[in-house]
């Protein structure tokens, strides 16, 4: 939430903050601002405007600017309403200093009121605003920019991360980060510091991810990073990035999101081709001797994990109880980590998340640890706090996802996820090696099978163009297709605004019953399975009460196919993968009913991609 960049460096600034920004603004998109310091001018130059990142753009037509060190801020609102007073950079009292913000500082308003008495005015409604000022507080009796920002942030609470400088000494930024993400890109007489990674991609695949309680002091030509957990001056290894630069980039789809649906057949076939040898045994190259042998010794399973990411749980906790046979409890990381869970050497935590950095998950992470269970991330981006932090990591290989909903990153996370199940089955043996095989020789196939979806997923169209003025929708499922009635409720509800509710299809006579008429269409998701006859069953009751059956069922199912009044056919595939193919068309709808609505499929309302506060 709330996307941060700096630069310092030989360059022209502005376009640099700006380009970063683009690539940021899936973080929060209610202002956009930056601070430089104008060379020609001298003075410190701060432009914010509320509202997407394009009107700022159009208003630093209005400059011309020379600065070569600038922050820039993309806004997801938390304390104040959306507006240019409450937008980011925000500058302390005297106008020296120029800070941007990801998080919530907790304690704010008690600081706020101890600053007023000492005649501090505030323009803004922003915990942010409260930093600075303190910073500046300290600021004014040393005039050492560190200093002061290594004594305010002693005081602050909460989770969050800065970048700011001082007019004073426009040749070095400070970053300090606490929980939230920030990484410094290393360039030649440059350097530049981001919430992530792919802001730094067009300039540099050099970079340090900084550490809880980094201060760091970053000039042109030189990073230093002061430890406040250590109290010491601290060396922190760089890192290669190896995401590629057009991965970022729309080419030619009119939304990310389409091009990352459209992406996940590859998705689907680079993590088979890392994950399963030439001798066809599964192999998770992160997973070191002493982790697995842990893992020999677990009892217990939970899936920890937010939005979709949860929704890969619940598949992902269905095949551990199916394959190794371990009880799985499958929990979204807000409940878990304030519901004192019951945990120790025994249990095993998977935390599930495409960022690494969602504040839930990295709490319940942090929990799982302290209570002395095995911690396992199955994380996207590489590097990221919740990759780092757990005991061990297996990365999704679903390369950088922009649009705000996701799709490929749950690909991947539900494909690992079972690769995983299938592994751990064979580690206890609940599996034979020949029935595992005929598993894994379908799963080599699902890259084949996804592709084929897409390629027929234009005859779902129509089914959009139906109902898209709708403005409630069913999703029902049974099985590991529950889940894909709750991912497929929330994709839509996110980017379309109707109101979608995904439901257990045997759960439909204790309630959403009452809710089908003739304009009412259900979502059913009915691919063969042990509980096919059941859900024919339940569509059979929908139709009695005339309620429209959107269905999607597997290839051949004539009866499903006559019973519907639209009808998507997947291949047939072995139950427990078919969720990797019936979310498909599911995206697909949501997609084509936010487009037709108008929506901004890929930036949609009030939602950031990374939930860096609680
Ligand atoms: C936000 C995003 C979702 C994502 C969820 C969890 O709500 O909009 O797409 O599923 O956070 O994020 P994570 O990065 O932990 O998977």
């Amino acid at each position: 939430m709330c996307g941060i960049i700096g630069y310092v460096g030989y360059q022209n600034t502005v376009p640099v903050l700006i380009k970063g920004l683009e690539r940021l603004e899936y973080r929060g998109y209610d202002s956009a601002g930056i601070a430089c310091v104008d060379q020609k001018k001298g003075g410190l130059c701060l432009i914010k405007e509320k509202g997407k990142l394009g009107v700022l753009k159009e208003k630093l037509g209005d400059f011309t600017i020379e600065a070569h060190i600038g922050i820039g801020h993309t806004r997801w609102a938390t304390h104040g309403e959306p507006s240019r007073a409450n937008a980011h950079p925000h500058v302390d009292a005297t106008g020296k200093i120029a800070l941007v913000h990801n998080g919530i500082i907790e304690n704010y308003a008690a600081i706020k009121s101890a600053l007023q008495k000492k005649k501090v005015r505030f323009l803004s409604q922003t915990d942010t605003e409260v930093g600075v000022n303190l910073i500046g507080s300290y600021y004014r009796k040393s005039h050492k920019l560190f200093d002061a920002v290594k004594r305010a942030v002693v005081e602050l609470h909460g989770f969050f991360a800065f970048v700011l400088f001082s007019k004073d000494d426009p040749d070095t930024l400070i970053a300090y980060k606490r929980s939230n993400p920030l990484v410094i890109g290393l360039g030649r007489g440059e350097n530049f510091v981001a919430s992530d990674v792919t802001a730094l991609l067009p300039y540099t695949r050099q970079v340090i991810y900084l550490e809880d309680e980094d201060l760091a002091v970053i000039t042109a030509k030189e990073i230093s990073i002061y430890s406040l957990k250590t109290r010491s001056w601290i060396k922190r290894q760089a890192t290669t990035v190896h995401w590629d630069v057009a991965q970022a980039q729309k080419q030619g789809f009119p939304h990310f999101m389409l091009k990352e649906m459209y992406e996940q057949p590859e998705v689907l076939k680079s993590i088979l081709s890392k994950r399963i040898q030439k001798n066809g045994e599964i192999f998770f190259d992160t997973l070191d001797r002493k982790f697995l042998k842990r893992l020999r010794k677990i009892k217990r399973v939970s899936m920890i994990s937010c939005g979709t990411a949860y929704h890969a749980g619940l598949v992902g906790s269905i095949a551990v109880e199916q394959y190794p046979r371990l009880p799985c409890n499958t929990q979204v990381s807000s409940e878990f980590r304030y519901g004192n869970p019951i945990l120790d050497s025994k249990d095993l935590v998977v935390l599930i998340t495409q960022s690494g950095e969602t504040a839930d998950t990295l709490a319940a992470l942090r929990e799982a640890k302290a209570k002395g269970a095995a911690t396992l991330a199955v994380v996207n981006v590489v590097g990221s706090t919740i990759a780092r932090e757990a005991d061990a990591v297996i990365y999704t290989y679903a390369g950088p996802e922009i649009g705000v909903a996701s799709t490929k990153a749950y690909m991947a996370q539900l494909a690992t996820l079972l690769l995983l199940a299938f592994y751990m089955a064979r580690g206890r043996k609940t599996i034979q090696a020949v029935e595992l095989r005929a598993l894994l020789r379908e799963f080599k196939k699902m890259p084949e099978h996804c592709a084929k979806v897409l390629k027929e997923i234009k005859r779902f169209e129509r089914c959009a163009q139906k109902h898209y003025t709708r403005r409630n929708f069913l999703y029902l499922g049974r099985g590991c297709n529950y889940p894909t009635a709750l991912e497929g409720a929330l994709k839509l509800k996110e980017i379309s605004y109707a109101h979608a509710h995904g439901y257990a299809a045997g759960e439909m006579k204790h309630g959403p019953i009452a809710l089908i008429d003739h304009e009412q269409p259900v979502i059913c998701i009915a691919p063969d399975s042990l509980t096919y006859d059941k859900m024919i069953s339940n569509i059979q009751e929908i139709r009695a009460r005339d309620g429209i059956v959107i269905a999607i069922g597997t290839e051949g199912r004539k009866d499903l196919e006559k019973m519907s009044d639209d009808f998507f056919a997947i291949p047939k595939v072995p139950e427990i993968l078919s969720p990797l193919l019936t979310v498909i068309p599911l995206q697909f709808l949501a997609y084509k009913i936010a487009v037709l609505n108008g929506r901004d499929v890929d930036q949609p309302r009030n939602l950031a991609k990374s939930v860096t506060v609680e």
